[in-house]
């Protein structure tokens, strides 16, 4: 038996946004019978699980991630007997499904809120965290964590959006509730969960103040919600109550946590959470005060973070690996070169990714190397974090493009424009209006032209997924830096017994040389695993060549 003989080891995972995949019914929301429909396609793709984004019933103002019946599927994706289906059809097809699992927080929608509202003594009371006078913490979302509700004349916490109160995981009956609704999905036979941040659960149960500096309106609250004290125990007793039971994965998404801190919660032995969504790389082009401070990529700052992600890990618990998903800009777009070079350093960029120890993570339209977008007009944007922080921005005085560029650089619609199936009117996607425009570039960009042109990302990725499967060495294998200070390449070394694989990255648009003998010596006698480009042998990485090389 292989030493990781955990099924989720050896898996990739394709994450779907429902409301942008496809529309089986012209509403322009894409829905469940949408993703039914194109599930011989990821079949195809290859890809073992599908992590589904919330299908549960919710108000939307955070597109689903503001749930309002945990046990209720949204009227525009569908109903519970397409769910069923759904997740019947999957495991026909010998794949797996994980759901997100959103209990830092619900919709003010939520009964229990609307009950926990109503007075004072209700036993719901104590499900939020409720305060006759508020911190100074502000919102991930903009403007203040806190909202006042002239009901009972308190605030309550809301990190994210005020229609997103932040559930007490304090209270043992709440904690008992989401495990029994948990139970409810399993017991249905579902593979696991991808967990929203869930390691903002423990709250200091003081509340103190956040740091601020003089400019800044509001203080920083997220030492005191993430990764909080009773964090490792709420999450092990989740784990034995309910997790434990079942032969699932689970992945918790997890600001703010270090390698140590991912230690503790992917250590097996402590039995918290299979892995974690790690967001540190996805930081370094962010100049301090968050995101939308924008600042280019340093390559050594990617190398030497994925690289300590790497060793970190090794042998003590399991990285999750990924590039995009629902909230991050596409890759493409980011770290390569969308106009010039897009197929190239989309491939590239995968590989470097994808020759990891850890589970892979494509996020929908990543498999085609779609782009990010630019709409001219704030009216074409649907995110409450981009609306809500270009008036925050507005109102401090930022001009209007330097916000724009802001928001083509870093929203979260990037990622959320539909799924460009082929060139026909919005790309295949909906007969109707689509919720969000789709991205121009369709007529060149769709999985119709990718599976026709055997040279296409599809192609590549498809060939990545396999190569896991059938080299050890990618799932096993230990890893180490190369190139350490080249500010172009990104080099590494995986090795496992006696196997032994190179991994050459360049993530610039020039030629680079390389001039360390020793890995000359190594290129010319190892074999190509895979490349982006015909393979030249002469130590020259054209623009966003990639090659691997195994002994
Ligand atoms: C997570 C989700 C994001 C959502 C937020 C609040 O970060 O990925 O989409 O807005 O949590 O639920
Ligand atoms: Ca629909």
């Amino acid at each position: 038996m292989k030493k990781n003989e955990h099924w989720w080891k050896q898996s990739v995972v394709y994450q779907i946004y429902p409301r942008s995949f496809m529309d089986s019914n012209g509403d322009g929301i894409g829905d469940i019978q949408g993703i039914i429909k194109k599930l011989d396609y990821l079949k195809l793709l290859g890809v073992d699980v599908i992590w589904l984004s919330p299908v549960y019933d919710s108000p939307n103002d955070d597109n689903g991630y503001d749930i309002r019946d945990y046990q209720a599927i949204m009227n525009e994706f569908g109903t519970m007997a397409d769910f069923d289906n759904m997740l019947e059809e999957v495991h026909k097809r010998d794949m797996k499904l994980i759901m997100d699992l959103v209990v830092n927080h619900t919709s003010d929608e939520h009964a229990w809120f609307v009950q926990s509202k109503s007075s004072k003594d209700t036993p719901y009371r104590d499900y939020y965290i409720w305060r006759s006078l508020p911190n100074n913490w502000g919102s991930v979302f903009s403007g203040p964590a806190w909202e006042y509700d002239t009901t009972t004349n308190e605030y309550y916490l809301h990190i994210f959006s005020k229609k997103q109160p932040d559930l007490n995981w304090e209270n043992p009956k709440l904690r008992q509730e989401v495990y029994q609704m948990m139970g409810f999905w399993l017991n249905k036979g579902i593979d696991g969960f991808r967990m929203d941040v869930i390691n903002f659960i423990s709250k200091h149960p003081e509340l103190p103040d956040g740091s601020k500096d003089k400019e800044q309106q509001y203080g920083d609250g997220s030492p005191y919600f993430m990764n909080g004290p009773r964090i490792h125990e709420f999450l092990h007793e989740m784990n034995q109550e309910v997790l434990s039971k079942y032969p699932v994965m689970t992945v918790g998404e997890m600001p703010g946590a270090s390698p140590d801190d991912a230690i503790l919660y992917t250590d097996p032995n402590r039995n918290e959470v299979n892995m974690i969504f790690t967001f540190e790389h996805m930081d370094l082009d962010s100049a301090p005060g968050g995101k939308w401070n924008l600042k280019p990529l340093y390559l050594p700052d990617l190398k030497e973070n994925l690289a300590k992600w790497q060793t970190a890990l090794h042998n003590k618990g399991w990285n999750s690996l990924y590039w995009n998903n629902h909230d991050q800009p596409r890759i493409v777009s980011r770290f390569g070169d969308d106009q010039n070079y897009r197929v190239e350093s989309a491939k590239m960029l995968a590989t470097c990714l994808h020759f990891m120890q850890g589970t892979p993570y494509i996020y929908q339209g990543e498999e085609i190397g779609m782009t990010n977008v630019k709409f001219d007009s704030l009216e074409d944007y649907r995110d409450i974090e981009t609306i809500n922080m270009y008036h925050e921005r507005k109102s401090l005085g930022y001009s209007h493009e330097e916000i724009m560029t802001s928001i083509y650089t870093k929203g979260r619609d990037n990622a959320r424009t539909p799924m460009q199936w082929d060139d026909s009117e919005n790309g295949g996607f909906t007969s109707g209006t689509p919720w969000i425009k789709v991205n121009q570039r369709y007529k060149e960009i769709n999985v119709k032209a990718a599976l026709e042109d055997p040279n296409s990302i599809f192609y590549f990725y498809k060939r990545l997924i396999s190569l896991r499967k059938e080299m050890d060495i990618i799932v096993e294998g230990s890893f180490e830096l190369l190139l350490k200070d080249n500010t172009e390449i990104f080099a590494y070394e995986r090795k496992w017994n006696d196997d032994h694989l190179i991994v050459l990255c360049n993530f610039s648009h020039s030629e680079v040389s390389i001039e360390e003998d020793v890995l000359l010596k190594k290129m010319q006698e190892y074999q190509v695993v895979i490349s982006n480009y015909e393979p030249l042998n002469t130590g020259i990485l054209r623009p966003y060549e990639t090659i691997v090389l195994r002994k």
